[in-house]
């Protein structure tokens, strides 16, 4: 897997993100809400990007959200944007999920139009369940449906992303470590999700 690859394939990409990314809306809430936040939550947002989940979580009350990434130019994007929230209510972080550990469990994690691009899915799973507090919530969500996710990662390089699987299947290789309990994959939506054993 190449990490260094990934991150500055987003770095060049940056300046640009939110020409393109969705507006905030209330699909946010809905996939904050899906992962199970809510008052007082902790957070762990994987592929934060520009932060565009943010401004959910916070309007969901969640007490504490750390916001990963491996493009430094997301992450400086992210910043400016919630340059007014306390870095103890929101904290941006330059690291890789897959060697990611914290003191702190976390009540959900959320991984929102990053899952193509984190390319070993059992070192991920492992992570995951490691940063969660028993019973704690994973989701895995897009924000468009798979077919049309596939057809634009088409022109991506390999080692940046990998096509997204059927949810029944690629949730397969969570079910040894979570409970799955929620499961969507429509021309609309992709998600699935599930507690920790
Ligand atoms: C398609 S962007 C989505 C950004 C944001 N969630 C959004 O919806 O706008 C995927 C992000 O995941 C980040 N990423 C990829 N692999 C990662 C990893 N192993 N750890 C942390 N972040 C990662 C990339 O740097 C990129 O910013």
């Amino acid at each position: 897997m190449s990490i260094g690859k990934i991150g500055a394939y987003f770095d060049e990409r940056a300046d640009t993100w939110n020409e393109q990314a969705e507006p905030a809306s209330a699909k946010h809430l809905m996939v904050a809400q899906l992962a199970g936040v809510h008052e007082g939550s902790r957070v762990l947002d994987v592929g934060c990007g520009t932060g565009i989940m943010e401004r959910a979580y916070l309007e969901l009350d969640a007490s504490s959200i750390v916001a990963l990434d491996l493009s430094e130019k997301m992450l400086a994007c992210a910043r400016e944007t919630f340059a007014d929230v306390p870095a103890e209510r929101l904290r941006f972080e330059c690291r890789d999920i897959l060697d990611y550990t914290n003191d702190e469990p976390f009540d959900a994690v959320v991984i929102y139009n990053a899952y193509p691009h984190i390319l070993d899915k059992a070192a991920l799973v492992a992570a995951t369940a490691s940063l969660l507090k028993p019973r704690g919530r994973f989701l895995v969500a897009h924000g468009m449906g798979r077919d049309t996710l596939n057809a634009h990662h088409s022109s991506v390089p390999h080692d940046v992303t990998s096509d997204l699987l059927p949810a029944r299947e690629a949730a397969l290789d969570w079910q040894d470590t979570f409970t799955i309990d929620m499961l969507a994959d429509t021309s609309f939506a992709y998600f699935f999700g599930g507690t920790r054993k």
